[in-house]
């Protein structure tokens, strides 16, 4: 017998593992199926750390493998590294194609220092028109029990966000 649909969708973009991994707990957290965003753009070539930053300040957005549509979930996690200060171009490249989501929609991040998710949070909810209903960073360096408790923290919020009017 097949096991029902799940409810909760993480849908990310991580070049160098660290939101993979954030996404990987949000996902055991809330029982989510999970969809990486993929791009050719900044992979193993030289200089990609820099390319990736230089789009980002200019709002250049690549190229991104298709995705499935996220009708169907409950809630979707939306994941992204914070690229000078800014949600990576790969997440911003998702959003401009005006994906459906469901009503219940959260944000994590990941970073080098703690501080920059702010704008990057803005710059999120300023393209899709809305405030997230949870939102969590994580710098790099983070120990694991703090990690569990934000990770924990935003689970929570998230599900207390469901059935809000809209
Ligand atoms: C192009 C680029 C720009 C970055 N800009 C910032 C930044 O403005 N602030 C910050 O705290 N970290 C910044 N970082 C660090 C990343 O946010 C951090 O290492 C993140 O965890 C990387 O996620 P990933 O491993 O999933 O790719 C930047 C990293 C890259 C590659």
């Amino acid at each position: 017998m097949s096991s029902p649909p799940r409810q909760h969708a993480v849908v990310f973009y991580s070049r160098d593992d660290h939101t993979h991994a954030l996404a990987s707990q949000i996902a055991d957290g809330l029982d989510a199926d999970l969809f990486r965003i993929a791009t050719d753009r900044y992979g193993d070539q030289p200089f990609s750390y820099l390319l990736a930053g230089f789009d980002s300040l200019v709002g250049r957005l690549p190229a991104i493998k298709p995705l499935r549509d996220m009708a169907g979930y409950v809630t979707v996690s939306l994941g992204t590294p914070v690229w000078i200060g800014n949600p990576a171009t790969p997440l911003r490249a998702y959003l401009a194609q005006d994906p459906t989501l469901p009503g219940t929609v959260g944000l994590f991040t990941t970073s080098g220092g703690d501080g920059p998710q702010a704008k990057a949070r803005k710059v999120v909810e300023d393209i899709l028109g809305y405030k997230v209903d949870a939102a969590v960073n994580v710098p790099n360096g983070t120990d694991t029990g703090e990690i569990r408790s934000r990770v924990a923290g935003y689970c929570e919020s998230l599900l207390a966000g469901l059935g809000k009017p809209p």
